[in-house]
């Protein structure tokens, strides 16, 4: 399965991509796991992209395309991947469509995670990350057994930087600005699928197993 999954911050796309993956046995590509990590490395990558995130502002395509186009010639994505959080803008939509074509391949389905604007500030208000292993946790949807700590490797949660309300009002804006438009560009090209992306977890998991799985 060569899946995209769509949707605003917040709506859950990291979550539930990192299940499906493991259920399907494909890698799921996060471009903003791969930014935070240049960050915090301190590469040149991570200097560059460092101020675009902070502000919650996209990275420049021409950066987000490069790393994602050398993600792809990785050897475990011959089976399939789940690409979460690119594209983001009609450009990177329109160079991933010729990468792929290139390659010969082309995606099964683009999932959108349909949640509503004040669903997704009260969902990453809450959210914590592991700062060990990056494993994300809700105070109060998905809390971790032992208060503060990962239930994976024990290492602190902490919040994101991009998670306080002003940057997330102005993330939710570039989505509506920047992103939201894929949806049309998806849908002409009859991959898109909307799921209703509220409710428990293990809902919405369930909405998207059942297309994900379904015999094409
Ligand atoms: P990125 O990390 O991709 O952020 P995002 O798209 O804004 O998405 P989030 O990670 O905030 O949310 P999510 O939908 O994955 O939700 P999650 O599952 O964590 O990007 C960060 C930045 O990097 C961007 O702002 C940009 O600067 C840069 N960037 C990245 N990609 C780029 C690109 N292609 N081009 C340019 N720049 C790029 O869930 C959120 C919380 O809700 C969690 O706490 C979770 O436990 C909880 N939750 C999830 N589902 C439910 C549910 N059903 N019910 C209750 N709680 C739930």
């Amino acid at each position: 399965m060569r899946l995209v999954f769509l949707g605003p911050p917040g709506a859950g796309k990291g979550t539930q991509a990192q299940r499906l993956g493991e259920r399907l046995g494909v890698p799921r590509i996060a471009t903003g796991d791969m930014l935070r990590q240049a960050v915090a490395d301190g590469t040149q990558l991570g200097r560059e992209a460092e101020s675009y995130m902070e502000r919650g502002d996209l990275v420049p395509d021409a950066v987000v395309t490069g790393i994602v186009g050398q993600r792809l010639a990785q050897p475990d994505v011959a089976a399939g991947f789940i690409l979460d959080g690119y594209p983001r803008t009609l450009s990177q939509a329109h160079s991933l469509d010729a990468a792929l074509k290139q390659s010969g391949v082309q995606l099964d389905m683009v999932v959108y995670l349909a949640v509503g604007a004040e669903e997704v500030v009260d969902r990453l208000a809450g959210r914590r990350v592991c700062g060990g292993c990056g494993a994300t946790y809700h105070v109060r949807f998905d809390p971790p057994s032992a208060h503060g700590l990962c239930d994976s490797c024990a290492s602190s949660l902490v919040q994101r930087p991009d998670d306080r309300e002003a940057t997330v009002r102005e993330r939710l804006s570039v989505y509506q600005r920047l992103t939201s438009p894929l949806l049309d560009h998806y849908r002409e090209q009859g991959l898109l699928q909307e799921v209703d992306g509220e409710g428990s977890l293990e809902e919405v998991y369930r909405r998207i197993e059942l297309l994900a799985t379904l015999p094409s």
